[in-house]
């Protein structure tokens, strides 16, 4: 009698320590594009919400590698997101192989590695998938219609990556400014203070531009929510460059001139949609969460520690 209640006794301790350690044991991800603009902060905002993340970016981890290679140099873990891409969209309409590679066949790639282990991949997209000529705000499922090579080679990844058949979560977002990469704020911010001469700006192209701690937040809380598919995420409401100048200038060097210009007086290798807002519907409904405003993440932008290290 006694035996068989210490036997039982043993096995509600194993049972016990068993969900202890299963509900305890972190989340192991990978982040590839580690060291972008984007990838800082997710690993930032991935570690604060208990994820375990191995961060990874060149030179340590090519994309462009054979599935087979990459399978050897990547760890075990419970899912992967790819923050890595060329992103120098003028260039990209030069260097159609080198966007290609990264946009498309790299994320290929990493899903027949995510397809093999069996585990997830988050990825992250653009609005430029669109060609912004619509007049509200594009949903998931809306036609896509890219204007440059950068847009195109980002479409072909995420039909690569849907291909495969792997579990995925495909984040499209648009106009980052954060602390760790180039980005307008930073562009806009140098010229003012570095020239007297009034800025010009395109005042014909709408966007909501989102900082990136922001949109890692978003993600975390899309992760959470285990969401699948294509989802929109940008921040809250929508300004011309223009507006979005006007409003750096007067946090970095008020009076400065900022001069409103249409996109046919500003000639750019890459064509850019007009406007290409996301509907975020879809987010909201999955996380419960609203984005935060493109006022509040500049707001934040500037009160970060060295942001424009
Ligand atoms: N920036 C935007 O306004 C914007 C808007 C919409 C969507 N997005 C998307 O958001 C994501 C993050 O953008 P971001 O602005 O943070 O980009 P980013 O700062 O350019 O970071 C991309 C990272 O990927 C790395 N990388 C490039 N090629 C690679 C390869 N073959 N293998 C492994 N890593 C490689 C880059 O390394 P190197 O620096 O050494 O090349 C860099 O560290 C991208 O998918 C981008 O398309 C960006």
């Amino acid at each position: 009698m006694m035996k068989s209640c210490r036997t039982d006794d043993n096995c509600f301790l194993r049972i016990v320590l068993f969900c202890r350690h299963s509900i305890l044991r972190r989340m192991k991800w990978i982040v590839i594009g580690a060291n972008g603009m984007l990838g800082r902060d997710l690993v930032e905002e991935m570690k604060a919400s208990h994820y375990e993340v191995v961060p990874l970016d060149l030179p340590e981890i090519d994309i462009t590698q054979p599935p087979e290679e990459l399978e050897q140099h990547l760890p075990e873990a419970d899912g992967l997101v790819n923050c890595a891409a060329y992103t120098k969209v003028d260039d990209a309409e030069t260097e159609r192989n080198a966007a290609f590679a990264v946009n498309a066949e790299g994320v290929y790639h990493l899903a027949l590695v995510a397809l093999n282990r069996e585990i997830p991949m988050v990825h992250v997209s653009t609005d430029y998938v669109f060609d912004g000529h619509g007049r509200r705000p594009y949903g998931e499922q809306d036609p896509v219609n890219p204007l440059n090579v950068y847009g195109a080679s980002k479409l072909a990844g995420e039909k690569a990556l849907r291909s495969t058949g792997c579990p995925y979560l495909i984040v499209r977002t648009q106009s980052l400014f954060g602390k760790h990469g180039p980005n307008f704020v930073k562009a806009i911010a140098r010229k003012a203070r570095e020239s007297e001469r009034p800025l010009k700006v395109v005042n014909d192209q709408f966007s909501a531009p989102t900082y990136t701690r922001h949109l890692a937040n978003g993600i975390v809380r899309l992760m959470q929510a285990k969401a699948e598919g294509i989802v929109h995420v940008a921040a809250a409401d929508s300004c011309s460059w223009f507006e979005f100048a006007r409003q750096i200038v007067a946090e970095i060097q008020p009076g400065h001139v900022v001069i409103p210009i249409a996109s046919e007086d500003m000639k750019r290798p890459a064509a850019r949609p007009k406007n290409s807002l996301l509907n975020m519907e879809r987010y909201q409904r999955l996380t419960g969460h609203m984005m935060p405003s493109w006022r509040s993440g500049l707001e934040a932008y500037f009160h970060e520690e060295d942001y424009f290290t």
